[in-house]
């Protein structure tokens, strides 16, 4: 399970030598938004230099219907990225038409076939809104779903999209409710969105907190002093655990019992499957730091 994707501008040398000593759980180098179209083809030769011989490291390319997304797939794709991010989606087609390219590149490039992973951001453009369910059963490399406000507001003519409390406005707060429960249905993780503000520790700790409360299981960061407070924020805490270890032995010494009674509260089967999450979550983070 992945926690934190550290966001890295492809055209940058420096920032790319930086992303390795801070704990991401993967980075994503970018070659969209935060690389400027003149500076693109010397990013593209960065990112396959980098991504080479490194594991956990994706790439976001150009939206699939741009001219650019080809060439930096066919620039990136020899040295095998764990997977592709794809921004501004429009829906699980436009997954679906990355995956039939990523077919023809893994077999031309002697990669395993299926294994490059594709991460959408879905709700950067309004439409993609109307069709979140297709990501259900859409492709077997869908690894996640995650969503961006900036882009949205950006399209809707919003002058912002927080209130003054830092808040999603309800476009927004819509927009990453529908992701999380795409991402549900689809039986694949979700991924919070950025947290803009990268010198606002505190409010970084609220907004990844609210987001593993809600069911996220990782987030996207744009900063390196973001990841450390991320990977916590997503990872059980120790209490947690027992808890869940408990639960999950008391319903195994009470094989006939459908609802128990634990610590004068009573759980039944959905705290069940949310125990045995918890408990594979803390194994799955265990064995990546043991690797
Ligand atoms: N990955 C790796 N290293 C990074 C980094 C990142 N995303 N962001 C900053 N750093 C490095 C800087 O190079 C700097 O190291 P240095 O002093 O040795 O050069 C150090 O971390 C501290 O950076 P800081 O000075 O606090 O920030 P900055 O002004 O250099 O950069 C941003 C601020 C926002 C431009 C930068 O964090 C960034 O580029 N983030 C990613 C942007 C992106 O990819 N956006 C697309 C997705 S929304
Ligand atoms: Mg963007």
């Amino acid at each position: 399970m992945i926690r934190s994707f550290l966001f890295v501008p492809g055209d940058s040398e420096r920032k790319l030598q930086k992303a390795d000593g801070v704990g991401a759980d993967a980075i994503i180098v970018d070659l969209e938004d935060s690389v400027t179209a003149e500076n693109r083809p010397r990013a593209r030769e960065l990112a396959r230099e980098y991504i080479d011989g490194r594991d956990d490291v994706w790439l976001r390319i150009n939206p699939v219907d741009s001219e650019e997304a080809l060439d930096d797939l066919q620039a990136v794709m020899p040295s095998a990225p764990s997977g592709i991010v794809l921004p501004k989606a429009r829906s699980a087609d436009d997954a679906a038409r990355l995956a039939t390219r990523l077919d023809e590149l893994e077999s031309r490039y002697n990669i395993a076939a299926g294994a490059t992973r594709i991460l959408p951001i879905c709700t950067e453009r309004p439409r993609a809104l109307f069709s979140l369910e297709s990501y259900v059963g859409a492709t077997p490399r869908l690894a996640g779903l995650t969503w961006g406000a900036e882009d949205l507001s950006a399209a809707l003519g919003a002058t912002t999209n927080r209130d003054a409390e830092g808040n999603w406005l309800s476009p927004y707060e819509l927009a990453r409710s529908l992701c999380l429960l795409a991402a549900a249905a689809a039986e694949v993780p979700a991924i919070d969105t950025v947290y803009t503000d990268f010198r606002d520790a505190d409010g970084l700790a609220t907004f990844a907190g609210r987001a593993a409360r809600d069911g996220f299981t990782g987030m996207l960061a744009i900063h390196p002093a973001q990841v450390a407070t991320i990977n916590d924020a997503f990872s059980p805490s120790e209490n947690e655990v027992r808890r869940a270890e408990r639960i999950v032995a008391l319903f195994r010494d009470n094989p006939g019992a459908g609802a128990l009674a634990f610590d004068g509260e009573m759980v039944d089967r959905p705290h069940l499957v949310r125990a045995r999450r918890i408990i594979a979550l803390a194994k799955s983070i265990r064995t990546r730091q043991q690797g």
